[in-house]
Parts: C-alpha cells; structure tokens; sequence
C-alpha cells in the first residue's frame, strides 16, 4: 500500500512515515519546505532502511500535486500539510485560510479524479472551541478563537460534503491533541521556526539554554494549580493513530479524537521535564495568553473502540525523547 504522505517533512509528517513504513506501507512524500528541513528525509531513509520519493511542491498547485498522482499508485493520502502557527494566522489570515482550504481542496478533487478512496486529515482540538472537558467526537462544535482553527472546521466541513456526495470516497478527520516529543532515534522532531510558541520545545530550549525563564501563561485558570491543562500525546503514538485510521477501512466520514485522555498542567508537565532529565526549569508567571483556553483534554474511547488504538507512551517518555532530539539537535544536527 502505497500513501502519499503531505507535509512529510514536518514534526508529525515525518514521524508517521516511520510508523507507516513500520507497517508494511510505502510512502512518497510532498512538502514544499516552509516549515520544515531537506535533511529530514534523509533522517527518515536512515531510521527506515527505505528509499522515499520526494517531491518539493506547494500542495495548492494542482498540476504538481496531479503529476504526483500520475506517477504513483497510490492507496491513500494523508494530508498534515497546513500553516499552524494560531499568532501568524491572526496576523495573516488570508495566508493561512489559502493555504490550508485549498490545499484540502486540491487533494482532496485529485482523489477524486484519480480514483483513490483514502483521505486522512490532521484536524485539532482547537475546533472544539471552549466545550465541557472531555472533548467528545459527538459534540457540537464551538468556534475557534483564531483562524488557524476556523481553517481546520471549515476543512472537516469541505471533507465531509465531498464524501456525502461520493459515498467510495472514505475519510477519516484525527483531532490531535497536543503532540509533543520525538522519535527515540533522536534524529527527528520538533524544530520549531524562531521561539517556540508552545510548552514543549519551549522548556527544552530553557534546559539547553536557548531561552531565559519559561513563561507560564496564567496562573489562575480553575484548574488543580491554576495553570492550563493540556492532553499531551507522544507523537510516536499519534503517528500510530494514523496508521491504525487508514488499516481500519472504515466507510464514509470518521471522526477521532487523538489524546492520551489525560490532562496535565502546566506546572506537572515542569514537574514531569524536571524528573525525568534532571534538570532544573526556572519559570515566572505572567498574563494569560489571549484566546487560550483553561482546559483540554480528549475522551479517547472511540479511538480505543474502533481502531484499537490507545497511545501508550507516559509522560516521562515524552519529555525524555523531547529532550533528547533538543540536545542531538543542538550539538549534532544543526
Ligand atoms: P509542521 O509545520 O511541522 O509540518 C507541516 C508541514 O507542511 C511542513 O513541513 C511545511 O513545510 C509543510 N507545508 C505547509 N504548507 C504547505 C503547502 N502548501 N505545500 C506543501 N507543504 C506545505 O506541523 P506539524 O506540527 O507537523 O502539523 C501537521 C499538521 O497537523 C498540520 O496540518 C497542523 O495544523 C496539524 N496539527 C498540529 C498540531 C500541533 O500541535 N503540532 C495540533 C493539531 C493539528
Ligand atoms: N504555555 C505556557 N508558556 C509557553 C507556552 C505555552 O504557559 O511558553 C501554556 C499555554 O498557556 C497552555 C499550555 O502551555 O496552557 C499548552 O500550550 P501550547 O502552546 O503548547 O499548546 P496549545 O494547547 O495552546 O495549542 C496546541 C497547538 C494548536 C492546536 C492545539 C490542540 O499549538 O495548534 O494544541 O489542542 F490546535
């Protein structure tokens, strides 16, 4: 089986084509490199032993995604090429709402014309807006403070009235929840564009001394400690996800939430960094950041039900691994 993988050489691209190539399938990949790094392929055929086709190419430009489709046989195609930036796309929504809708769109008619009936797209919990914890698949939807996240609604929207009009065409939109970590090769991960903007890469470029003192957005969210609760997902086990939607063949449009299930603060996820590399964080706390929510955090059951898919990495793990790309990066990979 054969997947076109866009936006293969960004964080959660490139780590699902390691799980998919792990599976048994084949992947070629499409990124056009604003967010992400050549040598990241490279990486992917070092951890994998296999050669990938890859294709610098915007994914708005419908004869270069066609050309694609012509060359390969492909089986399926999963879609996390997008802008994701929530600040930028307030700065720039025009960019962000070109990028995403129509990207979504190219593919998504390229599957149509070339008959492959697999589509698998990276939507967020952002498009729960402020709902009741735990986000249930079955909720209505809230608006999004940004419109980064009115990109990722208004893609589920497009996708589900494309498969309601051609019942073959199979899609499956994966809410994530907050991925953080790295493949436990430390070749891959995060690399975040200037400083990071969220809690992860920030701490561990606190530990390597990038960035002063961590700053914890709000401190009296009505939450344990009073800081932000998050669902943080290895992304190991969110790249599993994906591999578990696209072996399941389900029919028509499917809709699952990505998470561990569990929420953590701010100050446990520091805690959690502290223990498990031994290193000290310093932090201060400041204003709330404008349009975060206090909590989020994903009921998981339906992934667990339909897929079989629960992730099963802690969070131990996840700031282990973090950390370890963090100071392979910084002193080998750069
Ligand atoms: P990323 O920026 O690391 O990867 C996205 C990749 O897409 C980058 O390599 C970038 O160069 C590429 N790209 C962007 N626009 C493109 C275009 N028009 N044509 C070709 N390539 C293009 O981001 P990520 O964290 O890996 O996220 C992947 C997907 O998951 C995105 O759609 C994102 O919105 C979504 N998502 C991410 C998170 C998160 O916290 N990381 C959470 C929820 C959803
Ligand atoms: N936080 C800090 N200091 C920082 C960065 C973040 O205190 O320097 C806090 C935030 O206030 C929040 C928590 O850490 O409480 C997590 O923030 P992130 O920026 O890491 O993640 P978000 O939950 O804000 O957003 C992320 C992605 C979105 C995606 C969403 C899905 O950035 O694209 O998860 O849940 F939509």
């Amino acid at each position: 089986m054969n997947i076109l993988v866009t936006g293969g050489t960004g964080y959660i691209g490139s780590h699902t084509c390691i799980a998919l190539i792990d599976a048994g399938y084949s992947v070629v990949v499409a990124d056009n490199l604003s967010n992400s790094k050549r040598e990241t392929i490279e990486n992917i055929k070092y951890i994998t032993g296999q050669d990938i086709p890859f294709y610098e190419i915007d994914v708005t430009d419908k004869q270069a995604v066609e050309c694609i489709f012509r060359k390969h046989k492909l089986n399926g195609v999963i879609h996390f090429a997008g802008l994701k930036a929530v600040g930028e796309s307030i700065k720039k929504p025009s960019t962000y709402y070109e990028n995403n809708i129509i990207s979504t769109l190219v593919l998504a008619k390229a599957c149509l014309k070339f008959g492959i009936n697999q589509f698998v797209f990276s939507s967020s919990a952002t498009v729960y807006g402020e709902n009741e914890v735990p986000f249930v698949e079955t909720m209505d939807l809230l608006p999004t403070t940004n419109p980064y996240g009115e990109t990722k609604s208004i893609c589920e929207r497009i996708l589900k009235d494309i498969a309601q009009a051609n019942p073959s065409f199979s899609v499956s939109l994966l809410r994530y929840f907050n991925p953080v970590g790295a493949h436990e090769s430390g070749l891959i991960g995060e690399i975040p564009n200037g400083p990071p903007n969220n809690l992860m890469p920030y701490i561990t470029q606190v530990a390597i001394g990038k960035q002063g003192k961590l700053k914890i957005f709000g401190n009296d969210y009505p939450t344990i400690d009073g800081t932000g609760i998050r669902d943080y997902v290895h992304v190991m086990d969110l790249a599993e996800g994906h591999v578990a939607a696209l072996t399941s063949k389900r029919e028509g449009v499917q809709i699952y939430n990505l998470g561990t299930g569990q929420g953590t603060s701010v100050l446990q996820l520091v805690r959690a960094f502290e223990e498990s590399t031994g290193i000290k964080i310093s932090y201060e706390m400041v204003d709330c950041r404008p349009g975060d929510i206090a909590a989020c955090y994903a009921d998981v059951q339906k992934a667990r039900r339909e897929l079989g898919w629960v992730a099963k990495r802690d969070l131990k793990t996840m700031c282990r691994d973090a950390w370890r790309f963090e100071r392979n990066y910084d002193q080998v990979l750069k």
